[in-house]
C-alpha cells in the first residue's frame, strides 16, 4: 500500500518470498504501471478495491499479509491494511508520520481472527549480513536497483528534484555528485 521507493521494494520482497498474488495499491497511475513493471499481479487506486480482490481470490478470507508503505501514514491506513487480511494474517507497517492517533480496528477482529500488527524498520533486517547479502543478489539481477532510479540529478539540480518528489513523479530520484 503505497509504491514509492519502500514500497517497490515490498512488492520485489513479496516475490522473492514466493507470494503468487502481489496487489499494488497506489492513487498515482504512474506507480501503478511500475509495480506491474516489477511483477505486481494486479493494481488499484484504492485499498477497498485491492482488499476485494484479495477476498475474492481466496475464498472470503482475504490477504496473507498487508504492507504499508503509504508515504504519511495515518490511523486509517493502518485500520484498511488490518482489515483486508485474513485470519491469523499480519499487517506491516513501514510508513512513518502517523503521529499518536488511535488506529481504527476491529477488537473482535483482533482477537477472534488472531490478525497481527507488526512494525518494520528497514526490513527488520541484519545490516552486517543482509546487505552482503542484497549486494549479491543485486550482482545476480535477482534485486532490480537501477529499475528503481526514475531520474537522476546533478547537485546543482537538487531543487527540481525535491520538486519532483513532492509532485510524485519518481519512484526514486537520486543525486549524482559527479
Ligand atoms: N520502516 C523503515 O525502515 C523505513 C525506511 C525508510 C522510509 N520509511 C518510511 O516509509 C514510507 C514510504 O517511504 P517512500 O520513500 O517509499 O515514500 P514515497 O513518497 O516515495 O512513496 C509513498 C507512496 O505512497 C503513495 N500513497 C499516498 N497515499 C496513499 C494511499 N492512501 N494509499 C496508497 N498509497 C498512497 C504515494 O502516491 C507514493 O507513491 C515513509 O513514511 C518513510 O518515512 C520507512
Amino acid at each position: 500500500m503505497g509504491i514509492g521507493g519502500i514500497g517497490i521494494s515490498a512488492v520485489q520482497g513479496a516475490l522473492h518470498a514466493g507470494a503468487t498474488t502481489v496487489i499494488a495499491v497506489d492513487p498515482v497511475e504512474f506507480k501503478r504501471d511500475e509495480a506491474k513493471r516489477f511483477g505486481a499481479t494486479h493494481s488499484f487506486a484504492t485499498m477497498d478495491e485491492a482488499a476485494d480482490l484479495a477476498r475474492q481470490l481466496s475464498n472470503g478470507q482475504g490477504a496473507d499479509s498487508a504492507i504499508v508503505t503509504v508515504g504519511i501514514v495515518k490511523p486509517e491506513h493502518v485500520g484498511q491494511a488490518f482489515a483486508a487480511i485474513r485470519k491469523g494474517g499480519t499487517a506491516v507497517v513501514t510508513g512513518l508520520g502517523g503521529g499518536g492517533d488511535a488506529v481504527p480496528i476491529d477488537l473482535t477482529e483482533l482477537t477472534l481472527y488472531q490478525k497481527r500488527i507488526q512494525g518494520s524498520l528497514f526490513g527488520q533486517c541484519n545490516p552486517t549480513s543482509d546487505i552482503v547479502y542484497l549486494l549479491d543478489m543485486y550482482k545476480l539481477g535477482a534485486l532490480r536497483l537501477d529499475e528503481m532510479i526514475t531520474r537522476t540529478y546533478s547537485l546543482d539540480e537538487i531543487g527540481q528534484g525535491y520538486e519532483d518528489m513532492h509532485a510524485g513523479i519518481n519512484l526514486r530520484g537520486v543525486v549524482l555528485f559527479d
